[in-house]
C-alpha cells in the first residue's frame, strides 16, 4: 500500500496532531506522518512529534517580512519532505488564497464546531450563549474563505446545562481525536475527494457511504 506523506502544521499543544500520529502508527494507515510544522517555535506540540520520531521545523512568522516570504519557506519544506498531504491542526495563521489554491484537495483542516455553525474562534462560549443543545466538530477541505470547505466528517455531542466553556470544549476535544484520523483515512486512500463540479464545488463518496 502507497501511504501518503503528510505533514501536520501546529501553533499550540498538538493533541489532535498525537491523534494523528498515533493512527497512522498502524501499517495499513494510507497516511504517513512524516513531518510537524510550527510557525511558533515554542510550541508544546513540536517535542511531543519529536518524541514519536517525527521530524519536526519551526518556521516563526515573526521574522517574515510578509505572508508570501512566510510561505515560500513553507513550501520549501514540504517540497524536501515530499508532502502529499497537509492536516491543519490547532495551526493559527492565516494561509494566502495562492497557498490555499495550491494545496486545494490535499489540505484538510479541522475546527471546533458543527460547521456552517460557528465558524471563526471561541465556539464553545458562543454555542452556550446561543443554547445549543447540540455541538462538535468538523474536518473539512480548506478553501481561501475561512472554515468553510467541504465537510469531510462531523461528530456532535450533546450540550448539558452544567457545561462551561471549558467542560463543552473537552467533550468536543474527544471526538476531534477520533474523526479526525477517520477523515485523514478517508481522503488519504482516495474515498473522500474534492472535486470541481461545472458550476461549484462538491466531494464525492462512493455508494454505500
Ligand atoms: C482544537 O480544538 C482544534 O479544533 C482547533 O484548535 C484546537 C487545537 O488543539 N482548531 P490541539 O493543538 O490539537 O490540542
Amino acid at each position: 500500500m502507497i501511504r501518503k506523506r503528510t505533514s501536520i502544521f501546529i501553533s499550540g499543544r498538538g493533541s489532535n496532531m498525537s491523534a494523528l500520529i498515533e493512527a497512522a502508527r498502524r501499517p495499513d494507515f494510507p497516511a504517513e506522518i512524516v513531518l510537524a510544522l510550527s510557525n511558533r517555535p515554542d510550541a508544546a506540540g513540536l517535542a511531543t512529534a519529536k518524541n514519536y520520531g517525527v521530524a519536526t521545523a519551526a518556521v516563526d512568522h515573526k521574522i517574515y517580512a510578509g505572508r508570501e516570504e512566510f510561505e515560500r519557506s513553507l513550501q520549501i519544506l514540504l517540497d524536501i519532505h515530499r508532502i502529499e498531504l497537509i492536516c491543519l491542526a490547532g495551526f493559527k495563521r492565516i494561509l494566502s488564497p495562492s497557498f490555499v489554491e495550491r494545496w486545494r484537495g490535499r489540505m484538510i483542516n479541522i475546527h471546533p464546531s458543527l460547521l456552517p455553525e460557528f465558524r471563526g474562534l471561541d465556539t464553545h462560549r458562543r454555542a452556550l450563549e446561543a443554547g445549543a443543545k447540540i455541538h462538535g466538530c468538523t474536518v473539512h477541505f480548506v478553501e481561501p474563505e475561512l472554515d468553510a470547505g467541504p465537510i469531510i466528517v462531523q461528530q456532535a455531542v450533546p450540550v448539558l446545562a452544567e457545561d462551561t466553556p471549558e467542560s463543552l470544549a473537552a467533550r468536543v476535544l474527544e471526538k476531534e481525536h477520533e474523526i479526525y484520523p477517520q477523515a485523514l483515512a478517508l481522503v488519504a486512500s482516495g474515498r473522500a475527494k474534492f472535486e470541481r463540479a461545472r458550476q461549484d464545488r462538491r466531494m464525492t463518496f462512493p455508494q454505500q457511504f
